[in-house]
């Protein structure tokens, strides 16, 4: 029997480490958030690695990006990818881990001349984090047809500006039409994210489905006042709200239906002055949970709360929804591909739900999708400490070859 192929796990290492020096910040981990200067510098490394192995490249107009290897027949391509735009502070495997691994994927595919029936794909997809422009897997639901362009565009991010703007700024937007993919089918390697792995000691995940994610943002206007001098009485402050509101998620969390999580993650208060009562607070709550329903009624749950307590303390409330996506299941041929193509590799492996947010779970609307997951040290992500073992990350990468190459010959 022909021995089985496999990755070059030092050269996949190497680039992992070249791209996390890309927005790398002195004491470890990455800053490259969507469409900033180190987002571009980190696309054209990505892009040089594509064309070395000569893929045809196309890049759409919120800056998607597809390298394509050409298979024996014309049929739709076999894709895998993810995201090479970080949160700040992250780590260097979020993301990059799938990108690169495709990449190394298809050099492995080259420097052992094997072809495939159908034409491989690997992708990275703008703005998956979210971070900076909500909502997040912004690139992958628009390069699928679920969030129109123009709405894309006009996001304002964090700092005021617009997708537009800055897709304009670092010269990425292209001409590759959005919408309407044809992906014969699609699989992302990422990182675990989480303790599970680690905790039971198992190599792969097989990744089934991902929970629903509900961002809102509340913005507060109080009365600004002397902090030494204004009554408690007589006070309409909106950081109380942000208080409550943070210890209110945390125990709703604690009855809510299902597996229910709860994050107050960016707050801002104005004018932020030790001696000064807050004249607006804004804030966001993320809610996730693997049954639909229950996620809905956490979401209404927080509404209802912080309109009640605004009322009591004369404040007034706006909300916007930044963020939402139902609970997805992957499909069965593909999650089931994944888990033979592991066992027979002699790995671990645990079929399981994903709790982050990934660009899979968005392509899992236009073809048959799936992801695989390896551990993560400590349960540690978005954080520069994240950290997965290089013996997992080649047996991920592994799965993922052999996983594609039984896609693209099936
Ligand atoms: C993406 O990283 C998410 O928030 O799940
Ligand atoms: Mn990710
Ligand atoms: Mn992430």
């Amino acid at each position: 029997m022909r021995p089985q192929v496999s990755i070059n796990a030092d050269r996949l290492l190497a680039n992992l480490r070249t791209l996390g020096q890309i927005g790398g910040r002195p004491g470890g981990g990455v800053s490259r958030l969507a469409l900033t200067p180190q987002d571009l510098a980190g696309r054209r490394q990505v892009l040089r690695w594509m064309e070395e192995l000569g893929l045809e490249i196309t890049i759409d107009a919120l800056g998607n990006t597809v390298g394509v290897r050409k298979g024996l027949s014309e049929l739709s391509p076999v894709m895998t990818g993810s995201h090479i735009d970080t949160v700040d502070g992250g780590g260097i495997y979020d993301g990059n881990l799938g990108v690169l691994a495709g990449i190394e994927v298809l050099a492995t595919l080259d420097e052992h001349n094997i072809s495939t029936k159908r034409p491989l794909a690997v992708a990275f997809f703008t703005n998956e984090e979210g971070a900076r422009f909500a909502p997040d897997m912004m690139g992958s639901l628009v390069f699928e047809g679920s969030l129109d362009l123009e709405t894309a565009l006009a996001t304002v991010g964090i700092d005021g500006t617009t997708v537009a703007q800055n897709l304009d700024a670092i010269d990425m937007r292209g001409t590759a039409p959005c919408g309407k993919p044809d992906v014969h089918a699609f699989i992302e390697l990422h990182i675990e994210q989480g303790p599970r792995l680690e905790r039971e000691g198992i190599t792969i995940g097989i990744v089934e489905g991902v929970q629903g994610i509900c961002w809102t943002e509340f913005e507060l206007d109080g009365v600004s006042n002397h902090a030494g001098t204004t009554p408690m009485s007589l006070r309409h402050d909106p950081s109380v709200l942000v208080g409550e509101t943070i210890v209110f998620a945390r125990e709703l969390t604690k009855h809510h239906p299902g597996v229910q999580l709860a994050t107050v993650g960016s707050v801002t208060l104005k004018p932020n002055l030790v001696n000064v009562i807050p004249r607006t607070a804004r804030f966001t709550v993320d809610l996730r949970n693997t049954d639909g329903v229950a996620l809905d009624q956490a979401e209404q749950a927080t509404i209802d709360f912080v309109y009640r307590q605004a009322r009591a303390e004369g404040l007034t409330v706006r909300h916007r929804n930044l963020a939402r996506f139902a609970p997805v299941a992957f499909a069965s041929s593909v999650v089931d591909r994944i888990e033979a193509v592991a066992t027979s590799h002699g790995l671990s492996n645990i079929r399981m739900p994903s709790g982050a947010g990934h660009d899979a779970q968005v392509l899992a609307r236009c073809c048959p999708a799936g992801m695989i997951f390896v551990p993560s040290l400590g349960g540690i992500s978005h954080n520069p400490r994240e950290h997965t073992d290089a013996r997992d990350i080649e047996s991920g990468a592994n799965v993922l070859l052999h996983a594609l190459l039984e896609l693209a010959n099936a």
